[in-house]
């Protein structure tokens, strides 16, 4: 080992030993231009517990941060939240050199890291309501199945009083800041809605769930550690992501319309734009997103943030482009809900790309308004308003939708 690197310490008790990735710019096809962190925790009790451990390049500075508390070999437990390789790939070499006594890990923990890893141990199961002691204090375990793998669970560690989240409340963002609080809020903000549309929002429905559960577990948590970027530890903060992740999950429908397109020759760009202004016109913010110069883990933020989209493709060979085959595919994969839009493309001869589009957005479930608008060639003046016009009915729809909503809440 040769990084020479410290623990953060966290409360008495408890550091932070995980690593962070400056460099990473592509989590499995989410685009993390800030970076990312693992972090994990080392609670120093009778039994000292290593919560979590980071992806497999990282290992040696997790065990140079653990080394500069206390010999990595005189850690007796290791919890493992969540079998995914960014939290689970230094897993068996810190099996190998610590020798723990015990690995905690949900049931299905236990069968996902047998099946990823050679992990060298036998895994203790532990289920919801389990607690172990570890000294003067306590872990008890949650289950949070499908938050996001079916293995994930939380970890509770009383008398520190702090919840490690696993995935959930995290966000990819790198810096040498531990805590919430010590990073620009805008920053964090779009970090943490991001995350959410491109990792949790399909189970939306188990994060209200959880949101339900928690506050019957009694349990009196002053802190959040998740495995990914800052650490919660006032109040406000905790609450604020709280009603943040109650927000994003409800996926009640939000003022305003995002228009996703590709184009060959500007035919669907020129659309595109028209529909967006005819959403502006009426007083919905609208954004156009050209698949050629964005990622698709931006796009699933900005669906996220509204209530409609319009989608646009040419016809090429048959077929859409591939950026959009590509976003939709994408988008299909996280269950936005409760959307309204159309589809828009250009064609020369055969014209399939909004058959397709039309597709997807069944798949979706969102609601469309109309049949798409497929124009030949380059549109007309005359098209180019049916699509203003097309702009100006989503945007409507999407208020007197917002309007009924309000009314119903
Ligand atoms: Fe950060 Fe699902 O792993």
């Amino acid at each position: 080992m040769q990084e020479y690197l410290k623990a953060v310490k966290v409360t008495d008790n408890t550091y932070w030993v995980g690593a962070i990735d400056w460099n990473i710019r592509n989590f499995h096809g989410y685009a993390t231009e800030r970076g990312t962190t693992y972090n994990a925790f080392l609670v120093m009790d009778e039994k000292i517990t290593l919560i979590d451990t980071v992806k497999a390049p990282f290992y040696d500075q997790m065990m140079a941060r653990i080394s500069s508390v206390v010999d990595p070999s005189k850690i007796d437990y290791i919890v493992s939240n969540h079998a995914e390789m960014d939290h689970s790939g230094a897993l068996p070499q810190a099996v190998r050199d610590i020798c723990p006594e015990k690995l905690f890990a949900s049931p299905m923990g236990e069968k996902n890291l047998n099946a990823q890893l050679e992990v060298g141990i036998e895994i203790t199961a532990v289920k919801t309501g389990d607690s172990i002691s570890i000294g003067k204090n306590s872990l008890s375990f949650i289950q949070t199945a499908m938050l996001h793998w079916p293995d994930s669970m939380m970890t509770y560690l009383s008398g520190d009083n702090i919840l490690f989240t696993q995935d959930a409340f995290g966000m990819h963002l790198s810096g040498t800041r531990l805590y919430y609080d010590e990073y620009d809020q805008s920053v964090l903000d779009w970090e943490s809605e991001k995350y959410f549309a491109n990792i949790i929002m399909p189970y939306s429905g188990k994060v209200l769930q959880l949101l339900k559960s928690l506050p019957e577990m009694k349990l009196d948590v002053r802190m959040f550690c998740p495995d990914h970027g800052p650490l919660m530890r006032r109040p406000e903060d905790m609450a604020k992501v709280l009603g943040q992740y109650a927000k994003w999950a409800r996926q009640y429908p939000v003022k305003r319309v995002t228009v996703i397109y590709d184009t060959m020759w500007h035919a669907s760009e020129r659309m595109a734009s028209s529909i967006c202004d005819g959403a502006r016109s009426v007083g919905v913010d609208a954004e156009e997103i050209c698949m050629r110069f964005h990622d698709r883990s931006y796009v699933a933020t900005m669906v996220s943030r509204s209530g409609a989209i319009a989608v646009g493709s040419p016809t090429l060979n048959n077929n859409l482009m591939p950026t959009m085959a590509d976003v939709m595919t994408y988008l299909r994969g996280l269950k936005p809900q409760h959307k309204i839009g159309f589809s828009f493309g250009s064609f020369g001869w055969s014209g399939e790309s909004v058959s397709q589009l039309n597709e997807y957005l069944a798949a979706m479930k969102v609601e469309m308004i109309n049949e798409g608008l497929l124009f030949k060639y380059s549109p007309t003046a005359e098209e180019l308003k049916q699509c203003f016009d097309a702009g100006v009915e989503l945007a409507n729809k999407l208020i007197a939708k917002i309007e009924n909503q309000e009314e119903c809440k």
